[in-house]
């Protein structure tokens, strides 16, 4: 029997199985209802939340009723992980009833343990870490656009937080270019920045960190943004918007990018803060795009992991 898989972030996956997780998607995407796509037949995902959630709820319900099971979401006041029940413990239960764990809450190490602990394959839905199925989202989105074989050169702009952690992952594995800018004291972590550093040493991808958000969107054909606080951190917004005042994704920052560069955004976007409203809902803006997609790649990793 082949040994048991999990996503908890981009680490677990290769470039190979990156980039067929990619492939995956787009004939999900291709044949969104058809029959023999029934890979998850009969069986049970459980969804825990404890953080808030539109578009992970959704598209992983969806995604596992279209692939033929039934999904079942629990929020923080049923499950409590390491509160009401360790972690171990909830892996315990959860295996012997379900084929597949999904699972969105603060702590990466959490996760970590769920899914040691557990003998179906564990999906990290967001922690304050990792958002591996974000950026698998924005990869699919870009390859839409600008071809799957294509390098790509991505620029994020704003706080080195979960999402810009999972796309420095996914730009290390696929060999591309990625700036990050950022008000100093906000860069992503410099362990987990020199782990992702080592893994594009071998694959020839280009990482910085510049604080200058013009000079990193100079020559992007992407350019990304997420919110200032993420979710767990409210009672600091008024300072991060302080911080950030000088980093939203604007018409005057895109006058600095090609003509034809993307603009996405994971959403929920805070308008008028990290990106302006004639931005997001510009031509040039993938963002609602890359929310259908997490749907399609979502379905391409559970194929990934189950079959
Ligand atoms: N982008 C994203 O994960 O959205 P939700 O928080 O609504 O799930
Ligand atoms: N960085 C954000 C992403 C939300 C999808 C957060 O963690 O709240």
């Amino acid at each position: 029997m082949n040994p048991k898989k999990d996503l908890l972030s981009l680490n677990e996956l290769s470039a190979g199985e990156l980039r067929a997780i990619l492939s995956q998607a787009r004939v999900f995407k291709q044949n969104r209802l058809a029959k023999e796509r029934r890979i998850f037949a009969d069986r049970t995902a459980v969804l825990i939340f404890e953080k808030p959630s539109l578009r992970t709820r959704i598209t992983f319900e969806t995604a596992v009723h279209e692939l033929g099971g039934h999904a079942i979401t629990l929020t923080s006041e049923n499950v409590g992980i390491g509160k009401r029940e360790s972690p171990e413990d909830i892996a315990r239960n959860l295996e012997r009833w379900v084929h597949l764990i999904v699972v969105r809450t603060f702590s990466h190490a959490m996760v970590e343990q769920l899914a040691k602990s557990s003998s179906v394959p564990v999906i990290n839905a967001l922690t304050d870490i990792h958002h591996p199925c974000q950026a698998l989202a924005f990869a699919l989105t870009l390859d839409e656009r600008f071809g799957a074989d294509s390098l790509k050169n991505i620029a994020f702009i704003g706080d080195g937080n979960n999402v810009c952690n999972s796309i420095a992952l996914l730009c290390a594995k696929l060999g591309y270019r990625f700036t990050v800018a950022c008000p100093p004291g906000y860069e992503p972590s410099p362990e987990l920045w020199g782990h992702i550093r080592r893994i594009a040493a071998d694959s020839g991808a280009v990482l910085t960190i510049v604080h200058d958000p013009k000079e990193a969107v100079a020559g992007a054909m992407a350019v990304y943004t997420d919110v200032w606080a993420s979710m767990g951190q409210e009672n600091e917004a008024a300072k991060r918007a302080r911080d950030f005042a000088a980093f939203q994704v604007n018409a005057d920052l895109l006058s600095c990018a090609p003509s034809d560069a993307v603009v996405s955004h994971c959403l929920p976007a805070h308008r008028g803060e990290e990106i302006t409203s004639e931005v997001l809902d510009s031509k040039q803006s993938v963002a609602f795009d890359e929310a259908e997609n997490r749907l399609h790649v979502q379905k391409a990793v559970i194929d990934h992991l189950v079959s």
